[in-house]
């Protein structure tokens, strides 16, 4: 078993590199089967996630090849649409149920175990099922498969009764061969959701809107292979900015897109935090002292990302007065909570809310990562916590953050991920 092992109190000074987006890449990949032959998906992130949607694209026949570092090319011509994904390979990636817009689309049928994911509340997949329904197919969800099937899909307009990244992207994938046009209103807005756009019509899709809350997808009857680059990741350049904001340093975080990341950059300057905005860089200072309190309320993008909530609280705790955090896209997000407050964080839960009383600093304390942001999360307590904190259950961390050791290390965090005997 491994464990994070951090000696807190070290300023974060130094550039960090962000890596390509982990939920751009996941339904880029599982994507690339439309091609029906080779697709070059670059600066894609190397992390298990990201494996572990290629195993599943191996397991329906498709050819998955890493030729180099950040490099995947998919050769999806002998894939087999009738077969099922099974429970055991879903339930350690969500983000398999793309394959069911995928597959319904190319094939006319997909099966596909009910979705697992990080638990932080209710998940269901209505609003996906909603979207196959208006399309022509039939659904059912016996046995906790999902099993979806069509004559032919024909274009219709879906309004999503809420903002689903995941039922935005199932809707595009499953509308980009059916027959018409298909206009998706009420659609999440997120920079992954218009990298998947540019994918498709790089492969020769018609996808346009991306981006706002309306898009609208022409069928098309052929797509063919493309070399794709995928877009850095939001949320792992957000959590090193908040890293080095709680720490007091000076950060360079290179290798993003600053429009992506402006609520977050935004937040932080709430915070005293100053943000220095390059072309494809943010940097981050924050060396006066303690940060002042703020108040954060998540929402769909371009608003502030409910996948930094649990980064952002941790800052919170130290900050200098009270806060309030209020999670309103998910409806149980504050599990993580439990693991600060051995850290000595004096936050108060109340339904949506919390109410964070900052404190002069944590102390360390052996914590485990509940789920990807909170496991995040705990490595922020651990930088800023007097002491050493050991952190468990971190594969749920490698799912999401590319050689995270190595990047704090390199600006003078003391993290170690150290093997420790079951016993
Ligand atoms: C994606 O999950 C992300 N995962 C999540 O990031 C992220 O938290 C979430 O979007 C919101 O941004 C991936 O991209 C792989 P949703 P998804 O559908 O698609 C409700 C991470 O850390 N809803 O946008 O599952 C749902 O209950 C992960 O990288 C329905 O009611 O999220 C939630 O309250 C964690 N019916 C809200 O919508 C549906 O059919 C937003 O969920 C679907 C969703």
């Amino acid at each position: 078993m491994e464990r994070f092992v951090i000696r807190g109190g070290n300023k974060l000074n130094g550039k960090i590199t962000i890596s390509g987006a982990k939920n751009a890449a996941l339904p880029i990949i599982a994507a690339s089967v439309f091609a029906g032959e080779p697709c070059r998906i670059e600066n894609v992130p190397e992390i298990s996630d990201v494996r572990m949607m290629g195993k599943i694209l191996r397991y329906i026949g498709a050819e998955v090849t890493m030729p180099e570092p950040g490099v995947m090319v998919v050769d999806s011509k002998n894939v087999k649409a009738d077969i099922t994904i099974p429970d055991e390979m879903t339930r350690k990636l969500r983000a398999s149920y793309y394959l069911l817009g995928v597959l319904l689309s190319k094939y006319g049928c997909a099966s596909v175990a009910l979705p697992g994911g990080c638990y932080f509340g209710v998940r269901p997949i209505d609003q996906h099922i909603k979207a196959f329904e208006a399309l022509g197919a039939t659904v059912s969800t016996d046995n906790a498969i999902v099993d979806v099937k069509c004559d032919e899909l024909y274009g219709s307009s879906i309004y999503l009764d809420v903002v689903s990244v995941g039922a935005t992207i199932n809707a595009m994938l499953a509308a980009v061969k059916a027959k018409g046009l298909t206009v998706i209103e009420n659609a999440a807005r997120e920079p992954h959701i218009v990298d998947l756009a540019n994918f498709l019509n790089s492969m020769g899709a018609d996808v346009r809107g991306a981006g706002t809350e309306v898009i609208k997808i022409r069928g098309v009857s052929e797509m063919h292979g493309c070399t794709y680059s995928i877009i850095p990741d939001q949320i792992e350049a957000g959590t090193y900015m908040v890293a080095a904001a709680a720490t007091g340093g000076d950060v360079l975080i290179d290798n993003v897109i600053p429009k992506h990341l402006e609520s977050i950059s935004n937040k932080l300057e709430d915070c005293g935090v100053t943000v220095i905005e390059g072309d494809e860089s943010v940097r981050i200072i924050s060396e006066g002292g303690r940060p002042r309190a703020c108040r954060v309320k998540t929402s769909p993008h371009p608003g502030f990302p409910t996948d930094m909530q649990p980064q952002f609280a941790t800052l919170l705790t130290i900050c200098d007065g009270n806060s309030t955090v209020v999670e309103d896209v998910w409806d149980n997000r504050f599990k993580y909570i439990d693991q600060l407050r051995r850290m000595g964080a004096n936050i108060i839960v109340n339904g949506d809310t919390a109410l964070i009383t900052g404190v002069d600093s944590l102390h360390s304390a052996p914590v485990e990562a509940d789920d990807l942001r909170a496991g995040a999360a705990m490595i922020i307590a651990g930088l800023i916590a007097n002491g050493e904190t050991s952190i468990g259950n971190i594969k749920l961390i490698d799912r999401g953050y590319e050689n995270i050791v190595e990047k704090l290390t390199a600006v003078g965090a003391d993290i170690a991920r150290v093997s420790f005997d079951e016993d």
